[in-house]
């Protein structure tokens, strides 16, 4: 038989594995949050969650992939036959927003090009530029309105980048991330050193900071918090399992969490300083609140943060610099995603060539995604990730921590990681994962749900919304038919 691929070593396991975690959720979620809740003050909940849910959940995926030397489908169906569909729903989500994901990027390649130039196309008029001129947005997700050519073209590109990097599963892996880890981390430095040496900085940063703990009375601000600890460390997904079946079986499971964990967050908290350093020079520039300016997600990345660049000195060379964090940024966690999928494809037909999978699934992937290149495209990816990381990615952790708590056993589990870690673990790990964790989850699917119920999501139509649920549903309910079909289905 083939033997089981590896990373070269720890560090680049490593570096895949922060790569994957530090994303487009580090610069354009993180800052946003904590801005709007309660500056400082939302670190407490943040905090929280993490110690909580992140690290242990982390632990648990680094110690499956490790333990069983498998991916997500192949891993749980180890641990009972009836439990394969968790790890189908894991990669099923991570499928969906890599598909989306990579529209996102394809934005940033367009912005890239055409940055360079003496005059920012977007100066005066961002918001039209992006909505209008990059997007051609329709008036509503009903109005599909067919393909946006230039976009389908840098979707095309894209996708070509990412099979590049997983073409050779974890050997082309384990080189591309020597360049997109550390690259986005030395843009967003040079960013902050242009960022704090600009007028108003300082009043930008004391927005970012400054604590409200009022805030911390509001139930929003802890689901807030837990689903950004999810998105972030890449949990749910499927791919920390994948990546860490490819370690060595003896490989230091919770230093190489603890590690991961907080390199990222740790990120997270300078894109802060960095986005709020630029708006604070906007805010001051333009003689308007930063909190009038700030704002999450695509408007920031691609409204508000435009905008500023090309009030700037140089403005061509910085949102150029902007841009390829984005995409530097994005593509380590856009192919973990893909390489999470693949190795559950390999596991399953070991015979099949790598470069075949890959393949199929970036066209598959590519294929799918043109739906966010139509002039809706924006409205069907805002529906679709309001509703994997709001339920599906919660679902699998909560499936991942009552599996591995209560059927594999989580001492049994912690007896491996500590056999293989330095920093050892109590019996209050196991205590996390069998009552803790489950309970907090489904505690956060019920307040979400209600919050569901209380009006539709952005007030998107019902047929709409349903495709959001169907997401979420389809791999459920494959999941509970695994679980509840009384033949085994594939036995190993
Ligand atoms: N963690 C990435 C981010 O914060 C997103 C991501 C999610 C990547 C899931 C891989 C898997 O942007």
């Amino acid at each position: 038989m083939e033997q089981r691929a590896r990373w070269s070593s720890r560090m680049i396991f490593l570096f895949a594995a922060i790569g994957s975690a530090v994303g487009l959720g580090n610069v354009w979620r993180f800052p946003y949050l904590a801005y709007k809740y309660g500056g400082g003050a939302f670190l407490v909940p943040y905090l929280i969650a993490l110690f909580i849910l992140g690290v242990p959940l982390l632990i648990l995926e680094f110690a499956l992939g490790q333990k069983l030397q498998k991916g997500a489908v192949a891993a749980f169906r180890s641990i009972h036959h009836r439990l394969g569909g968790i790890g189908t729903m894991a990669i099923f989500s991570g499928f969906v927003v890599v598909v989306y994901y990579a529209a996102v990027m394809a934005w940033a390649l367009v912005f890239f090009f055409n940055s360079f130039q003496a005059k920012m196309p977007w100066a005066g008029d961002a918001k039209g530029y992006f909505f209008d001129h990059i997007l051609h947005i329709s008036g509503s997700v009903g109005d599909v309105g067919g393909i946006n050519w230039t976009l389908f073209a840098a979707l095309l590109v894209v996708w070509v980048l990412i099979y590049l990097s997983v073409r050779k599963g974890v050997k082309s892996v384990g080189k591309v991330v020597l360049v997109t880890m550390p690259l986005p981390i030395i843009l967003l430095l040079v960013i902050f050193i242009r960022g704090i040496t600009l007028d108003g900085a300082l009043s930008g940063i004391l927005f970012y900071i400054t604590p409200d703990f009022s805030a911390l009375m509001s139930t929003e601000i802890w689901l807030a918090a837990a689903s950004q600890i999810f998105f972030t460390l890449s949990l749910g997904f499927g791919v920390m399992i994948a990546y860490a079946s490819f370690n060595r079986k003896d490989q230091n499971i919770t230093g190489d969490a603890w590690i991961t964990a907080l390199t990222n967050s740790g990120i997270s908290l300078f894109a802060g300083f960095v986005v709020f350093s630029v708006l604070g020079y906007m805010a001051t520039t333009t003689g308007v609140s930063v909190g009038d300016v700030v704002t999450s997600g695509p408007g920031l990345a691609f409204v508000v943060f435009p905008q500023a660049l090309a009030l700037m000195p140089l403005s061509w060379l910085f949102s150029a610099l902007f841009f390829l964090t984005l995409l530097s940024l994005g593509i380590d966690s856009a192919f973990s995603l893909v390489e999470a999928v693949d190795t559950v494809i390999k596991d399953r037909f070991r015979d099949m060539s790598t470069k075949k999978i890959a393949f199929g699934v970036c066209l598959t992937a590519f294929v799918f995604g043109t739906l966010f290149v139509t002039h809706a495209g924006l409205y069907f990816l805002d529906i679709v990730d309001h509703f994997v990381t709001n339920f599906g990615l919660v679902l699998v952790g909560l499936f991942e921590a009552i599996a591995v708590g209560w059927v594999y056993g989580a001492r049994r589990l912690r007896e491996y990681i500590n056999s293989v870690s330095r920093w050892k673990m109590g019996a209050w790990w196991d205590h996390l994962i069998r009552y803790v964790i489950p309970a907090v989850l489904i505690l956060l699917l019920v307040m979400q749900f209600i919050k569901e119920m209380e009006g539709p999501y952005e007030g998107y139509p019902g047929w709409a919304l349903a495709i959001g649920w169907s997401v979420v549903v389809v791999p459920l309910a494959y999941g509970l038919f695994v679980a509840l079909s009384r033949k085994r289905l594939q036995p190993q």
